[in-house]
């Protein structure tokens, strides 16, 4: 029997792991799936909607960690996960993307020798993505984790180049295609049965969906106030469009913090809603006429519904969803953003293409190179 560990703890990485997680079962009970959650995110909001909605099971093991600083978070989640570890003895643990779990994991795993004299083994899913922005905390965790990960998956072709021309080798490096792609076309239908669009009163491509939580935009109040103009603007270039905004904690505390509350309330047809579930979400996605964010997800699953995305960040990990996709990177740039808002209210924006192997069979792939590694080791 093999026997391998998910780590999970945010958002994000739910639904990369979910299609995995369901590949995995098939070659059960030659392979024992156990899903650990280190209750980064632990609100149910942002957690437990999405194990539900992605028919997953309740996490063999729940750290209960929570939030603090990154320290802080990562600290207890090492604490924990070393115990897990030693308990568990797995073949091999599997980290999805880029959040402060991931990091953790992955140094717990490096520094604990086997009989055999190796390291724990680490896959990293979503590897090899760079913003080459290191005050960026997940360009940090990205850039450890693939230094000690042995198994490195990647979902786009600059995954491998980044990889490579850190000194990895290629041996190491699969490119498998993109997991989160694989939930988004497994549930695009049964989300298209939601009905938030009835909830929010809105009908097809006539609104805008933003989300917002990276704290170079949110834990800034000019960047937010900033922000808040680009809602005004999208007001006067579009007086009828409807402006979806399913607010992150992080952001609400900000917009209270920093007394933007009644400056946002002020904003004509902006409609903010509490942190969507998967379902309601993907349905708001493929629905929108475009969407605004700052997140890394949105930003490949935009490009495999061909809906445009503005990326308000100045960078992006993700350089095919610009390159190929519908995805501008804009920053705030108040300009940019105007121009490419005209653009797709006139029907000039670019269409975007499909990158290769977001074709929702990256998991099958991934397990296929699992299942032979782990019979090698
Ligand atoms: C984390 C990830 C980020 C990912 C994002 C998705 C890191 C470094 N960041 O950022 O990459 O894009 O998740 O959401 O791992 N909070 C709640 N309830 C929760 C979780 C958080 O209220 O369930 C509040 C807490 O006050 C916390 C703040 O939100 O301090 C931020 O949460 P945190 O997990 O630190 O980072 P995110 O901004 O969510």
């Amino acid at each position: 029997m093999v026997k391998i560990i998910s780590v999970v703890g945010a958002r994000p990485n739910f639904m990369k792991m979910a299609p995995i997680h369901k590949e995995l079962l098939k070659h059960h009970p030659k392979v024992k799936h156990k899903i650990v959650h280190t209750g980064q995110h632990y609100d149910r909001k942002m957690s437990d909607v999405f194990f539900n909605e992605l028919e997953l099971p309740k996490p063999d093991i729940y750290l209960g960690i929570g939030s603090g600083t990154h320290a802080e978070q990562t600290a207890k989640i090492m604490i924990a996960f070393e115990k897990v570890i030693y308990r568990e003895l797995p073949d091999l643990v599997l980290v999805y993307g880029d959040v402060n779990s991931t990091l953790a994991a992955s140094v717990v795993c490096s520094k604990i020798l086997l009989k055999s004299g190796k390291p724990v083994p680490v896959a990293h899913i979503e590897s090899g993505l760079r913003s080459n922005d290191l005050r960026m905390p997940e360009e940090i965790n990205r850039i450890v984790t693939d230094s000690i990960a042995e198994f490195l998956f990647v979902t786009e072709p600059d995954g491998k180049k980044n990889l490579t021309d850190e000194g990895i080798a290629t041996t190491k490096i699969f490119y498998c295609g993109n997991t989160m792609i694989d939930s988004l076309r497994f549930y695009l239908n049964k989300a298209s049965g939601s009905n938030i669009m009835e909830q929010l009163c809105i009908s097809e491509r006539s609104f805008v969906l933003v989300t917002l939580h990276r704290p170079s935009n949110v834990d800034n109040k000019r960047n937010l106030k900033k922000i808040l103009s680009v809602f005004k603007d999208v007001n006067r270039i579009s007086p009828e469009r409807d402006i979806i905004f399913p607010i992150h904690p992080r952001t609400r505390k900000r917009l209270t913090e920093f007394r933007l509350s009644s400056e946002i309330e002020s904003i004509r047809n902006l409609i903010i809603t509490e942190p969507l579930g998967y379902l309601d979400f993907v349905k708001l996605m493929s629905s929108a006429k475009y969407v605004m964010t700052d997140s890394g997800g949105i930003q490949e699953e935009t490009t495999a519904l061909k809906i445009p995305c503005l990326t308000l960040r100045e960078n992006t990990e993700r350089p095919v969803t610009a390159q190929i996709g519908t995805n501008t990177i804009c920053g705030l740039d108040i300009k940019l953003i105007q121009k490419k808002l005209i653009e797709i209210e006139s029907g000039k924006y670019k269409r975007g293409k499909i990158p290769k192997y977001w074709d929702g069979r990256a998991s099958e792939r991934i397990v296929s190179n699992l299942l032979k590694i782990t019979a090698r080791n």
